[in-house]
């Protein structure tokens, strides 16, 4: 058995030129991680922490709830707390927050994350997470962030990962090198390597979209839940269909057992749901190094010039054939 910390120290020993500044960083969200893991166990007992509405909105017309704020801040406190990172960005925050004590401004990193995802599940009971994208800042250490060191295109990540706060807590990562997942084992307070190299499968038999947003869907995703919902026994449809509500949860399941996950435009907003900078990014980052595929229907998500924070994009991401699949027929009837 390997904790994450080990993890870290023994893949650092393989980059003898890397100075442990991520490999720090990535133990500052391991801690942060664990502080939000102990409240959302507790979730019915402390309610008046973490449970409901905070009674205020975040800058996207969200209702805040109590542990969107609080997951926000003890993983902006985390990050801030040692030397390695410069600024961050975060659904929770309307605009970037620059790190103003000395040592950080010389730092090399920037973190963009989405602090709790899957906000509805909160209060009843079912799965959430945690979503963290690491770039290194564009702009001059010792000089102030900048918005460019967090307009990057995915494709500069040089981290990203995501916990899921399941029936297990699971923290998952790449560093560019693979996925590997770790389970959190409460008795020793320590994130244990359970899942080395999660990989994809190239095709999978489940499909995750929110069916009640079907009569604004583009007609490329209409006739692709045709496909997933015909009788073929060749290709084992009709598929399954499986929505949590949680995109961390779905794309975790996704990752394990083959599936595709769909945030299409035409809902309520003209660009889909789902945020380009911490949550499509990084999920499609470790859907890639696990041999898996993220696109906006058209495009590769990770190719995308981001030109706002808070950013909106449709998004299919999964088992590589099954995006193949789907944006095929978004091609087709576009
Ligand atoms: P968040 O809770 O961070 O705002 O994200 C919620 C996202 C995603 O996690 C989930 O799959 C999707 O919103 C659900 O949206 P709908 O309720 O519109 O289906
Ligand atoms: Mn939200
Ligand atoms: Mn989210
Ligand atoms: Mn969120």
């Amino acid at each position: 058995m390997i904790t994450l910390g080990e993890y870290i120290i023994k893949n650092q020993a393989e980059y003898p030129s890397a100075s442990g500044e991520l490999s720090s960083l990535l133990s500052s969200i391991r801690r942060a991680a664990k502080v939000v893991n102990r409240e959302i166990n507790r979730a019915g007992l402390v309610t008046d922490i973490i449970g409901g509405s905070a009674g205020s909105e975040n800058i996207q017309g969200e209702a805040q709830q109590k542990l969107d704020v609080f997951a926000n801040d003890v993983f902006k406190a985390a990050l801030e707390a040692r030397g390695e990172v410069c600024g961050i960005a975060s659904e929770e925050e309307d605009y970037f927050v620059g790190f103003a004590d000395e040592r950080q401004s010389n730092a090399k990193y920037i973190v963009l994350m989405d602090p709790l995802d899957g906000s509805s599940n909160i209060d009843v009971n079912v799965s959430v997470g945690t979503i963290f994208s690491i770039y290194r800042r564009v702009s001059q250490p010792g000089e102030p962030v900048s918005m460019e060191d967090f307009l990057q295109p995915g494709v500069n990540q040089v981290a990203a990962g995501y916990v899921v706060y399941g029936s297990s807590t699971m923290l998952v990562y790449t560093t560019g090198n693979g996925v590997h997942g770790f389970t959190y084992d409460s008795t020793l307070g320590s994130f244990c390597l359970s899942h080395e190299n999660i990989r994809i499968p190239e095709m999978g038999n489940i499909y995750s979209i929110n069916e009640g947003n079907y009569i604004r869907f583009p007609e490329g995703v209409k006739q692709y839940l045709k496909f997933c919902q015909e009788k073929d026994d060749a290709s084992n449809r009709p598929y399954t269909s499986r929505y949590i509500g949680s995109l961390v949860s779905d794309f975790h399941r996704n990752m394990l057992k083959g599936g595709i996950y769909i945030y299409p435009s035409g809902t309520n907003s003209p660009n889909g749901k789902l945020r380009l900078l911490y949550e499509c990014n990084p999920l499609a980052f470790m859907a890639e190094q696990a041999g898996g595929k993220a696109t906006d229907g058209f495009r590769r998500i990770m190719e995308i010039k981001p030109t706002e924070l808070h950013q909106r994009t449709p998004y299919f991401i999964g088992s590589s054939k099954m995006v193949d699949k789907a944006c095929a027929l978004m091609t087709e009837f576009s």
